[in-house]
């Protein structure tokens, strides 16, 4: 067999049923907040990446899938969404200068090396706000990111949050970092080491316990800040506290990628076990686009992690919207006389599966008896199964049977009337799943 490429997963249902309801959530809160869907390609010219992202960093400098397009030009599959949406947004007539809200989901690329939690091939949901240099709109993104958590279940996400400063305030912070470190250059990790001469403030989240115990009196960035970041922070603190987020002002708190000002900020857990504890991160980047050669745009943005996300929905079960449902003929000729009211349920769930909603597993539509059908059902992991035969067709009704409770109800089915049956039989299935 040929194998799947290391640190790639495929995704197939069930796991693929979370990922639709975490997209959905996403995009009701997301839109719900005024943040409208963009999709930008998932390669670039490498420069894109270089410029933004920035060539010292980890991502850029080793993390790259990069290659030579048949026309000799340098591509790189991306690895993280905001530079392409910085682009899309820069090259757009309509939306160049003004305030664009934006969300999108798709697959990141980094050659990393793969762990729980960590893969070559990953997924990010991420919004951006680019156009406006308000703290409000930082704290709405926060706010924003702070219900949909809660909204799918991880109740536990923290924010970590800090202030990075900007290219007026930071320079004189790198300097006494930089003093700090050259004392005890000589217990810093080989990477460190590289670090301080070309991106010293990853000296501050060095996962290496050799470099991260060294920190003890490390110079603290909020002293640095000059007046319009310490404005910006106090403002954006100042409506977390109103807004009621619970946040946790992190001095060490900086980002793997250059091209943050001001504001960064990371929704932790403590349940994602190992050293991967970000659900996501993100921030301010109000120099980017100059990095990129145009005006700068103020801007702020976040992206998370799919695949940690849905690792810690796994673990929510009752979370899931979607009540999965077996169905059961026990003979042809009920199942072709029951096949347009089973249809008309499969239809009426797809047009209603923005709130509660049936999903139907393992179906082929074939008569059996009803210990084989039941064997299957445990086996699709159904919570319901839908079940008739002779005697249920005689008496025009359907038996719903809670495979959890090993409970059975009988429903009335009006072939005549299959909008009705329907709905009684969804109603019947949602009471008797919040019972
Ligand atoms: P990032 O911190 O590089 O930020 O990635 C955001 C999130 O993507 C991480 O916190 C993590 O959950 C997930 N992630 C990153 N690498 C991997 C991986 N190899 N495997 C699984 N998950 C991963 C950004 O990408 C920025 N573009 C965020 C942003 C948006 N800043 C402003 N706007």
């Amino acid at each position: 067999m040929i194998q799947l490429l290391r640190g790639m997963k495929d995704i197939l249902p069930p796991e693929s049923g979370k990922w639709e309801e975490l997209q959905h959530v996403a995009e009701e809160v997301f839109s719900s907040f005024g943040y409208g869907l963009s999709i930008t390609p998932v390669v670039e010219k490498t420069e894109l990446f270089v410029r933004s992202v920035g060539e010292d960093t980890d991502v850029v400098s080793k993390e790259m899938y990069t290659c030579k397009d048949r026309g000799d030009e340098s591509i790189t599959l991306r690895p993280e969404g905001t530079a392409s949406i910085i682009r899309a947004y820069l090259s757009s007539p309509e939306w160049k200068s003004k305030l664009l809200k934006t969300w999108y989901w798709g697959p990141m690329f980094r050659y990393e090396r793969p762990q729980k939690g960590r893969y070559r091939q990953f997924f990010q949901f991420g919004l951006e706000a680019i156009g406006t240099d308000s703290p409000h709109v930082d704290a709405e993104l926060i706010y924003l990111l702070n219900h949909f958590y809660k909204k799918i279940g991880i109740d536990d996400a923290r924010v970590e949050i800090n202030s990075i400063g900007c290219p007026e305030c930071r320079p004189a912070y790198k300097n006494d970092l930089v003093a700090f470190f050259m004392s005890k250059k000589e217990e810093l990790c080989g990477d460190c080491k590289g670090r301080l001469d070309t991106n010293p403030l990853r000296l501050l989240d060095c996962k290496n316990p050799s470099c991260s115990s060294l920190l003890v009196g490390v110079p603290n960035i909020q002293k640095y800040l000059c007046n319009t970041c310490t404005t910006h922070n106090e403002r954006l603190l100042k409506d977390l506290d109103k807004l009621k987020v619970v946040y946790n002002v992190n001095p060490n708190l900086v980002r793997g990628l250059d091209y943050y000002t001001r504001t960064v900020f990371e929704f932790v857990t403590d349940k994602l076990g190992g050293r991967q504890n970000a659900l996501g991160g993100g921030g301010r980047y109000d120099v980017l686009s100059a990095q990129l050669g145009e005006k700068a745009v103020p801007s702020v943005g976040y992206a998370g992690g799919v695949e940690r996300t849905i690792m810690l929905m796994s673990e929510l079960e009752g979370s899931l919207n979607k009540i999965p449902v077996y169905v059961a003929m026990m003979d042809d000729e009920t199942l072709e006389t029951y096949l347009p009211l089973i249809l008309e349920l499969k239809k009426y769930s797809s047009e209603h599966n923005k709130i509660k909603s049936l999903v139907f597993v393992e179906d082929d539509f074939k008569s059996r008896d009803i210990k084989k059908h039941l064997s299957r059902a445990d086996k699709s992991g159904a919570k319901f199964a839908l079940i008739a035969g002779a005697y249920e067709l005689r008496d025009g009704l359907l038996s719903i049977k809670d495979l959890t409770k090993k409970q059975e109800t009988k429903i009335k089915v009006d072939l005549n009337d299959l909008k009705k049956t329907v709905h009684d039989i969804c109603g019947r299935i949602f009471e008797e799943e919040n019972s």
